[in-house]
């Protein structure tokens, strides 16, 4: 297939309403989550995205039926006999691994390839092993692939994680669900898609409190009481923050609808003292600026601290504020290289080690870029509404693997932006 890239033109003016989509990271979960309710679970409000695509597949490769009608997707795991997902599709997504953890509740054992993924740092697995070893889960390496057994069955246990990691917590309570007697996660991460699972199991039959807050608890139940749910997935607080940093970069005003104003609540704070006006409604903000940027400092850090995955949006905010910002990345390492593109559009961004000074510059120029994941993507789209003439956005996919019609929905603010082939720009 030949390869698109979004081709972004200076844009005088972003303003109006977009409708959020449900959230990447909380859908991912809740597709795997339906292994544990035999029968058809429906999920609505999922995203048209690459990545719910690979994690249908992958339970289709457990043996489910999956079929999506419009933003809901219908889950029928009655038929699901495997417990083995190949490398070809977890190198593909490093969030496959979230099926270890109800894979181990319905089967006691799960064959799973060894995570590839993002380029984002180490992204171990460790903290999901410990959690799960706790429960009486085994694991042994078996030629690249992780291979979970439970010889004495599944029980509950007391679990303290290192660090809140959001795939730990998620994997270790959906096993936690279906183990015998009781399952305390602390430090346990708090971010809005571990509510949205938990409720999820919840309806489905779980016993789960305190998801949210840094103690989970979860009273197992037996699998034959899980039962499938319908569930509705909130929406998408990264993608509501990177057309909040459109707005904030062009003026707006920008509304962002479908989005619990309180997933965002440090990443509002910042808009705030970078300079713009924010407004809350029950299911939506608004963004507007008619001051000039002004910088300020950011360190990303879990829940309810400042997202990583808005950490190269507000790069792109720092970049033309007046001042000099530092931002500091605490949740992965390696996860500065979208400052080398920016730097490319004329951005001054010199990294040491975990932190990144950016001194706003007057302006930036379009120019071709790369995007390197799908976060760094979507900043430097946003990049070049922003620049002097015409940015090239390549390697596109990775934007299509979070955001859902990006394109149309920037257009729809009045964006200057296409997609198109890499062929049709050298006829032009
Ligand atoms: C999820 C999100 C990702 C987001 C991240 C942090 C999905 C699909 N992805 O990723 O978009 O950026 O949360 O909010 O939901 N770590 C270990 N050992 C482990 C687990 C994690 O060392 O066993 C480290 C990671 O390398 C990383 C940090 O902990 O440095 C955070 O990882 P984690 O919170 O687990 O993120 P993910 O669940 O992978």
């Amino acid at each position: 297939m030949a390869e698109e890239v979004i081709i972004a033109r200076e844009t005088h003016e972003l303003k109006g309403t977009v409708q959020v989509a449900g959230a990447k990271n909380s859908a991912l979960k809740l597709i795997a989550a339906a292994i544990l309710g035999q029968g058809e679970t429906t999920l609505e409000n999922i995203p048209k995205i690459s990545d719910i695509d690979i994690m249908s597949e992958v339970l289709e490769r457990l043996g489910a039926h999956v079929q999506r009608d419009e933003h809901s997707l219908h889950i029928d795991t009655s038929s699901v006999e495997s417990f083995e997902t190949p490398y070809e599709l977890v190198t593909k997504m490093r969030a496959s691994i979230s099926v270890l953890g109800p894979l181990v509740g319905r089967f006691g054992q799960a064959r799973v390839a060894m995570p590839g993924g993002c380029q984002i740092g180490a992204r171990n697995i460790d903290m999901h092993l410990v959690g799960m070893q706790v429960l009486g889960v085994e694991f042994a390496v078996d030629h690249g692939n992780l291979v979970a057994t439970t010889p004495n069955g599944l029980h509950g246990g007391n679990i303290l994680l290192d660090f809140p990691s959001v795939g730990a917590t998620e994997n270790t309570m959906m096993a936690a669900c279906v183990a015998e007697g009781t399952t305390v996660i602390d430090n346990a991460a708090r971010e809005p898609e571990i509510e949205d699972l938990a409720n999820m199991l919840n309806a489905m039959g779980a016993h789960i409190t305190g998801a949210g807050t840094s103690t989970i608890t979860i009273e197992g139940v037996p699998l034959a009481s899980m039962h499938p749910c319908t569930h509705r997935c909130v929406g998408d607080r990264i993608e509501a923050g990177t057309f909040l940093v459109g707005g904030a970069l062009l003026g707006g005003p920008v509304t962002v609808q479908g989005i619990n104003p309180s997933f965002l609540r440090m990443a509002l704070t910042k808009l705030e003292a970078f300079g713009c006006t924010v407004e809350m409604g029950d299911d939506s903000i608004t963004v507007s600026r008619t001051q000039p940027l002004r910088a300020a400092d950011i360190q990303t850090l879990p829940h309810p601290g400042f997202p990583t995955d808005l950490q190269a949006q507000f790069m792109l905010l720092a970049s033309l504020a007046q001042g000099s910002s530092i931002i500091t990345e605490n949740v992965f390492e390696n996860r500065f290289m979208f400052a080398a593109e920016i730097c490319r559009m004329g951005a001054d961004v010199q990294i040491d080690e975990h932190h990144a000074v950016v001194t706003g510059v007057d302006h930036l120029q379009g120019a071709p870029v790369e995007s390197t994941d799908l976060r760094a993507g979507a900043a430097l789209v946003l990049a070049g509404l922003a620049a002097e003439g015409e940015t090239i956005v390549r390697h596109i996919e990775h934007i299509d693997r979070g955001y859902e019609d990006y394109v149309g929905k920037l257009r729809s603010l009045g964006a200057n932006i296409e997609r198109a082939t890499i062929e049709s720009l050298s006829a032009r």
